[in-house]
């Protein structure tokens, strides 16, 4: 059995001493792993299939940055701006994508962020994903803005985190914590780049047109009668929210939305467990930084406090998470992906809880490649001596 428990993904050996043909040596492997023969995962296939099953405003709502969509556009250019110094002649006979976050067991270090909307992507939203995500042992973040209640996506058995944004109204926040806590989220990510939303721009009619009110803040007890400013985000944030949402919670606090290692620094020292580096998948202030070019420095930062590093924000391919592992971070997180493997993923193409579980099994089976292929047995193998940085980046 795997270390890190029985649905950690790991690389079969195929038998050579049998040696069939090609063609057989190809299908006997992909059964043995469980890959599909069209690996690896397409991320621009999947995004270009939820495109023909959504409505417009809402593939649009997906997919957009703010402003210009600059940060968007760079976030996955940045990863592949990376490059790879494979090892060889090392033993990888066994290779294991096992690891954990805040002692968590997870079989891949590739987790699912929190996206508000996913009742617009699937009628079963969050509950759809958490079903998968148990399925693929992996973790999910559940949005403050969630569409489906924190005890149906608790009940699905995945582990989970609560997204947390401030409200204006501490007293609506504290209740929402407790609710989460009760149905069994075990940390809470709190949002710090969102004092206010990012200003998006909408060709046609927007998501806001086309949805129900019902597919948002649905925990958060009262919401449709409440006066906006009760249930606004807090713009007067400081650090000390960081203790007040572990004492109000008794949950580590994971801060997410960190671009500079002086915030990292101050997050750690305020009680954080772990940093999130996003930019909020280029959603909150255009032109901010690439995750992929500040991750180092936050690792840097925070070493030695035993804070966790996690990153997101243009991770499509099992490569950028090799590359992110190398610079430091202790797992990535998937927003849109997921978003598009609910709507239109999995076998059937009929996206929902296979969809998702599909995409998630696909990236662990993808990564436990990529690191056979690195000379790597486990996520704690990637050193950083496995990526060398282009001089343009
Ligand atoms: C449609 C959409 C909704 C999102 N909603 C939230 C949210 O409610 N809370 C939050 O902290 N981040 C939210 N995010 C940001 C994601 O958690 C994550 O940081 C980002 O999507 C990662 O980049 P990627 O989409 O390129 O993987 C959202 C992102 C998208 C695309």
């Amino acid at each position: 059995m795997p270390a890190g428990g029985p649905q950690a993904r790991i690389r079969p050996r195929v038998n050579a001493t049998g040696f069939p043909g090609c063609r057989e040596a190809a299908a006997e492997f992909a059964s043995l792993a469980g890959l599909q023969q069209d690996r690896p995962v397409r991320m621009d296939d999947l995004q270009r299939a939820a495109a023909l099953r959504l409505p417009a405003p809402v593939i649009e709502y997906f997919d957009q940055g703010a402003g210009d969509s600059v940060s968007t556009a760079r976030a996955q250019a940045a990863w592949d701006r990376i490059a790879l110094r494979p090892h060889t002649l090392r033993d990888v006979s066994r290779v294991s994508t096992a690891t954990s976050v805040l002692g968590q067991q997870v079989a891949a270090p590739v987790l699912v962020a929190p996206t508000a909307m996913q009742r617009a992507a699937h009628p079963d939203g969050e509950t759809a994903t958490a079903r998968a995500v148990a399925a693929a042992g992996s973790l999910m973040t559940v949005s403050t803005n969630a569409g489906r209640t924190f005890e149906e996506i608790g009940a699905a058995g995945a582990p989970w985190w609560l997204q947390v944004y401030v409200l204006r109204d501490r007293g609506l926040t504290a209740a929402m914590l407790q609710r989460a806590r009760a149905a069994g989220a075990s940390a809470l990510v709190l949002t710090v780049d969102t004092p206010v939303v990012g200003r998006k721009y909408n060709a046609g009619p927007s998501v806001w047109d086309v949805v129900p009110g019902d597919f948002m803040l649905v925990n958060v007890p009262g919401q449709e009668t409440l006066p906006a400013e009760a249930i606004d985000k807090a713009d007067d944030l400081t650090p000390d929210i960081i203790g007040w949402l572990r004492e109000c919670s008794g949950l580590p606090v994971v801060v997410k939305g960190v671009l500079r290692a002086d915030d990292a620094r101050t997050a750690v020292s305020a009680g954080a467990s772990a940093v999130q580096v996003s930019n909020h998948g280029g959603r909150q202030l255009d032109l901010a930084v690439a995750t992929a070019d500040v991750l180092a420095e936050i690792v840097a930062a925070v070493e030695g406090s035993g804070a966790e590093v996690y990153v997101d924000g243009g991770i499509r391919r099992a490569e950028h998470v090799l590359a992110a592992l190398a610079l430091g971070a202790r797992a990535v997180f998937l927003g849109r992906p997921v978003l598009w493997a609910l709507a239109a993923g999995g076998a059937s193409g009929q996206g929902g809880s296979d969809g998702v579980a599909d995409l998630l099994t696909g990236f662990a089976d993808d990564l436990a490649q990529v690191m056979t292929l690195a000379g790597v047995r486990s996520p704690a193998e990637i050193g950083a001596d496995l990526v060398r940085r282009s001089s343009s980046s």
